[in-house]
């Protein structure tokens, strides 16, 4: 299990193990074009390809993106369609290429009223890239961060019902085993584009102590330099999780 940032200090480097991304601002893309959101989607997914490639290049072993949240549901019934059909089709055309690549591909998120066709290629992407390692790619879809702490709440009561008894004895690690990442280290660096600047209920429980990044490029412009720049940002971050500078120093 990843160490937790709130119990012990973690070792860190100038570059990130874990980015964490919100992919914003796809629909004012293309509404600044004069196109449907939904081309903002499209073009997205081409960015997604393109933060792949750059997060192996630079040696990034976990890239956790944000896809669709549990309040994205309330969406236009077209625009949640149209997203559910890309996943399909981008599972469908990439999972070859991420297999070769060294790409683990995981979906977090509660997959239950995704259609089967969906679930079932989740699975089989999944099983398909099992073996690797060089990049843990996470998709979180329908994914919700309260959601998280919920499920891993009642997943850590079934598997250990005396505690309901004794919640003196719930700690960190008794939770956080059953969130839905527990393979990952928390994210180094969180960067959310399009100008917003919150944390939409994304991984609320993980991003403790994670540097947080804001840029006002929009998803489908969000490129290669855009991530070393977001890289290079995180580099000249001090990482006290709590401690002095001085100490910080004194640990090097
Ligand atoms: C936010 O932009 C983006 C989304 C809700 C969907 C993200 C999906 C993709 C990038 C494409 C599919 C991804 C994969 C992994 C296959 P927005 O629509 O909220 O933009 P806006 O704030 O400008 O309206």
């Amino acid at each position: 299990m990843a160490t937790s940032s709130t119990l012990a200090v973690p070792q860190t480097s100038g570059v990130p193990r874990h980015i964490a991304i919100i992919m914003d601002g796809n629909g004012r893309w293309a509404t600044r074009r004069h196109l449907p959101r939904t081309a903002g989607h499209i073009k997205g997914v081409q960015a997604v390809r393109r933060t792949v490639e750059a997060c192996g290049r630079l040696g990034v072993r976990y890239l956790t993106l944000f896809a669709f949240s549990s309040e994205n549901w309330r969406r236009p019934a077209d625009e949640v369609s149209l997203l559910m059909r890309l996943f399909v089709k981008s599972l469908e055309r990439e999972v070859v290429k991420l297999e070769k690549q060294g790409v683990r591909l995981r979906v977090v998120g509660d997959l239950s009223p995704f259609e089967p066709r969906l679930q079932e290629l989740i699975h089989q992407a999944e099983a398909r890239t099992e073996h690797n390692d060089q990049l843990n790619l996470s998709i979180a879809a329908n994914y919700g961060g309260r959601w998280d702490v919920l499920q891993a709440m009642r997943g850590m009561l079934r598997a250990n019902p005396g505690l309901a008894e004794h919640p003196e004895h719930i700690d960190e690690d008794a939770l956080s085993a059953h969130l839905s990442m527990p393979w990952a280290p928390e994210p180094d660096l969180f960067i959310r584009t399009g100008g917003e600047q919150r944390v939409s209920n994304f991984l609320i429980w993980q991003l403790a102590y994670t540097e947080l990044y804001f840029t006002d490029t929009y998803w489908p412009d969000f490129d290669r330099a855009c991530l070393e720049e977001a890289v290079a940002w995180y580099g000249g971050r001090e990482r006290r999780f709590g401690r002095t500078s001085a100490q910080v120093l004194a640990a090097r």
